[in-house]
Formats: C-alpha cells, sequence, structure tokens
C-alpha cells in the first residue's frame, strides 16, 4: 500500500515546529529519532495514573505499574523474534549494553592474549568497552579493516578472525556511514571458531527488521530513542545459556535472591542484570513504540526509506566538490559527507539557521575519520517522516550555505 508520510508526520508534534522561523527539516535522526504522540502519551499516562515502582510491592498500583513494565519485555521478545522473554534485559541503552557485556564476560571467558575483533567502522561506545576489557585482561584488540566504499568484504573479515578471536563486535548498520553490514555471514564465520558474538544495533530497527534467531547472533543490542522511543532506556538480548553464565554487573536491589553479610545469592534472569529501580517510564515508552512501528510495517519503511537513500544520493551528487564519506551498495538514509574547503562545523550552523538539523563532526567514530584523513563530515540522516521535499530543502540549504562561505 505503502507509507502514508503525510499523515505519519501529524503523528509526531515535533516536526511542525519552526525552528529559526523556518519550518523544522529534521535530519539527525541517526542520533536520536523523534517520539509519535503515541510514545509521548504512553509515557504522560504512566504518570498520571500508574506511577509507582516494579517487582516490590504488594500493591494494586505497584502490581500495574509492573505488568505495563513487563508488557514492553514480551513486546521486545516478539520483535526481535527472540526465544524466550528473560534473554530481554533493560538496559540504559546501547552504550550500557555493551558495556555489560565487556565487564561480565571479562571475569572469565577472556584471557591474556585472546583477541576481541571489531571493526573500523565502529562508534565509540563499540570500541571502549572493548578496550578496557584488553587493558584488564591481556587480551588484544583486532580491527577488521573496511574499503573505501565504507564496506566490511568477506576477505577483510576472514583474514582477522582466527582460533584466538574470542569475541567478535561489529555494528549492524553503521551511524556515520549508513552502511548494513553483513553480520549474518561475520556471525556464522565467528562461530567456526567457537567465538562469542555482539551485535550494536544501534541505528538497526528503526529501519529494519531484526530476528535474532535468524542472526544466531550471541548478544545483540539497541536503544530505544532511535527508534522513536525514549532516552534512558535500551535492551541486551542474549542467549539464555550465555546470561546464565555471566555473573552480575550492578549490584543492588532486585538482582539478589538472598543477601547476608556472608555471601549473596543472584535473582534469576533477567533480574540477575536488572539491579535498582528501573526506567518504568522508559521501558512503558518503549512498548508503545514498538507497536507505533509494528503498526506501519517494516515493508513499507524499507521501501520509502529507500526512495529516500536513492533520491538524497542523486540531488546531494549534484553539488559541486562534495564528496560522501560511505557508499556501501546496501546502506541505509544517512548521509555523511564533506565538502571541499568547508568546515563540517560552519555548514552545519548555515544549515542550521535554515532550520534544518544535521549532526556535523566525528559521531563518536574518530578511527573511522583517521581512516578518511578528515577530522569530520556534516552528516544527514533520514527516517520515514522524512519527505523528498525535505531532501531539496536539505541541497538548497547547502547550496546557499556554500555561497555564502565561499565569498
Ligand atoms: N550514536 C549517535 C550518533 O551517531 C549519538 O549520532
Amino acid at each position: 500500500m505503502g507509507l502514508d508520510v503525510e499523515n505519519i508526520r501529524k503523528d509526531f508534534p515535533i516536526l511542525s515546529e519552526t525552528v529559526n522561523g523556518e519550518p523544522l527539516v529534521y535530519l539527525d535522526n541517526a542520533s536520536s529519532s523523534q517520539k509519535p504522540l503515541a510514545v509521548i502519551e504512553a509515557i504522560n499516562n504512566f504518570y498520571k495514573t500508574t506511577n509507582s515502582n516494579v517487582h516490590r510491592g504488594v500493591h494494586s498500583l505497584s502490581q500495574r505499574a509492573t505488568t505495563a513494565y513487563e508488557a514492553t519485555r514480551e513486546k521486545v521478545r516478539a520483535f526481535i523474534n527472540a526465544n524466550l522473554e528473560h534473554e530481554i534485559i533493560f538496559t540504559r541503552g546501547t552504550t550500557e549494553s555493551i558495556n555489560l557485556l565487556a565487564a561480565t564476560l571479562g571475569k572469565g571467558h577472556v584471557h591474556q592474549g585472546d583477541e576481541i575483533v571489531i571493526s573500523e567502522m565502529e562508534h565509540h561506545s563499540n570500541i571502549v568497552p572493548w578496550q578496557l576489557l584488553c587493558e584488564e585482561t591481556g587480551a588484544v584488540l583486532k580491527v577488521i579493516p573496511i574499503n573505501n566504499k565504507g564496506e566490511i568484504t568477506e576477505e577483510s573479515y576472514r583474514n582477522v578472525i582466527n582460533e584466538s578471536t574470542k569475541i567478535v563486535a561489529i555494528c549492524h548498520v553503521s551511524n556515520t556511514l549508513g552502511t548494513i553490514n553483513s553480520i549474518k555471514a561475520i556471525i556464522d564465520y565467528a562461530h567456526e571458531f567457537g567465538a562469542l558474538t555482539v551485535i550494536d544495533g544501534a541505528q538497526a530497527p528503526a529501519h529494519i527488521p531484526v530476528d535474532v534467531q535468524q542472526l544466531n547472533c550471541d548478544f545483540y543490542c539497541f536503544s530505544a530513542h532511535k527508534m522513536y522511543g525514549p532516552t534512558g532506556i535500551g535492551i541486551l538480548y542474549g542467549k539464555e545459556t550465555l546470561l546464565d553464565e555471566l555473573p552480575p554487573y550492578h549490584g543492588g536491589g532486585n538482582m539478589i535472591e538472598n543477601v547476608t553479610f556472608a555471601k549473596t545469592t543472584y535473582n534469576k534472569l533477567p533480574h540477575k542484570f536488572e539491579a535498582g529501580t528501573p526506567n518504568i517510564a522508559g521501558g512503558i515508552g518503549l512498548g508503545a513504540a514498538i507497536d507505533y512501528i509494528q503498526s506501519i510495517a517494516y515493508e513499507d519503511i524499507g521501501k520509502y526509506e529507500d526512495e529516500l537513500t536513492k533520491y538524497g544520493r542523486e540531488q546531494l551528487s549534484s553539488i559541486s566538490n562534495l564528496r560522501f564519506i560511505g557508499d556501501a551498495a546496501d546502506k541505509s538514509a544517512v548521509f555523511s559527507f564533506v565538502i571541499d574547503g568547508i568546515h563540517p562545523l560552519d555548514l552545519g550552523t548555515i544549515l542550521d539557521q535554515q532550520g534544518i538539523a544535521v549532526r556535523t563532526g566525528h559521531h563518536c567514530t574518530q578511527p573511522l575519520m583517521d581512516k578518511f584523513e578528515i577530522p569530520g563530515t556534516v552528516r544527514a540522516s533520514f527516517a520515514f517522516y522524512n519527505t523528498l521535499g525535505e531532501v531539496d530543502r536539505l541541497v538548497n540549504g547547502i547550496n546557499k550555505a556554500v555561497a555564502m562561505l565561499s565569498r
């Protein structure tokens, strides 16, 4: 049937805002997407009608809050096709999910001389936790190089993954390049060597369906706020047997079975990894975001975003001296680019004056910037509520900025 973008836009109140006197063109979705009314209202209603702590109270309100919060766990399970509900751990987001893994895998799974494999396109949050783990254990960080189009080739990962590899941690979709990696093939290859696979899925579920059983990844991490949900809540998916083997991450309430001063025993999954009062409203908001995405259908999202990608590429290519950073065959609607002689920050500032929100800088991927020998890029990242007309506004905005800055 196709996407009814004009109607979809009405679901997102912020898209009717003006910024610097111009209608907002929001093209910073890879950083954080906007929220539909359904998500905003779910959070609002929780505080208005249900606010109470979860997993603790005998009173009705607490039970209602627990039911609403736990309903999201089942929604997430179904959303990513996990086998079991308790394989879904609530965290603060992708970053915390990866840190949880690096910290807990360090206690037993990784030893001196073991190798941890990442790729050249990783976000700092899929680099630094592994560097910390390497410093702690004496393991060695190995990096899969990417080609000039911003792709991981089969040859490149086969050259790096080997018998010494204990963990392969790769992004599903690159936040800076938009590259959609062939993670299934990488996961299968890593498993041939008995390595564990961690997928940084931060940029994926807003755009493409995720099926963790089909991928057969060991762990998959993502954040609600990049998929139309609230900030401060995210997911760590892990296979039950692996999560069971890992020690707890944070200590505190809810993660325990029994505490004495002599010894503490731990709660079962998923609570073992969920110390303290969680982001209850956030969890409920994430549930509403999943409902929202599912009310649209990925097939339509995919077709429409492909159209945006094709049109965006064509139109941006018409700008003289514009060079794309990342031009993978399989990519999402993310355009990183530089323009000769123009600093990305200056360009971003002049676009902002025209109501156009893009991100500039290294996008938390400094090693990737080093590879391309640039300090940063301008990045325009699209969502299904963006329009072809907004691509035109971006292109006109850039042309105007270039004219001003070249004077
Ligand atoms: N990871 C986010 C981005 O790419 C913050 O902008």
